[in-house]
């Protein structure tokens, strides 16, 4: 299936974007397809921030891994809805899933 998930860009401005669940895709590479302003300078392997995303609905989105929290408690922006974009696979789960790209690392 095709999910569609809700964005919010660093203008503020909401698009809704869709992606294969069936492509082993995770949400960092998703937003990157949609030439969203997301680096992924690590790779998808929790070690980057650069795809920092807040969550703005209620999806059973997987545990936060243990690096990902490390990442996440480093990063001066973070809130208690953050997470990274490459940890969260395109799967049924967050079909209309809310999300906010975090603002840039200085
Ligand atoms: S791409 Fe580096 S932490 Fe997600």
């Amino acid at each position: 299936m095709d999910v569609k998930i809700h964005v919010t860009n660093r203008q503020g401005k909401e698009q809704i974007i869709s992606g294969p669940t069936d492509m082993s895709l995770n949400l960092m590479e998703l937003l990157k397809v949609h030439e969203y302003p997301v680096e992924g300078t690590c790779g998808g392997m929790a070690l980057c921030a650069s795809c920092h995303i807040f969550i703005h609905s209620t999806n059973l989105l997987p545990e936060i891994s243990s690096s990902e929290q490390a990442m996440l408690d480093d990063n001066w922006d973070s809130k208690d809805n953050s997470r990274l974009a490459c940890q969260i696979p395109v799967s049924e789960n967050i079909d209309l899933l809310k999300i906010e790209l975090a603002p840039e690392d200085l």
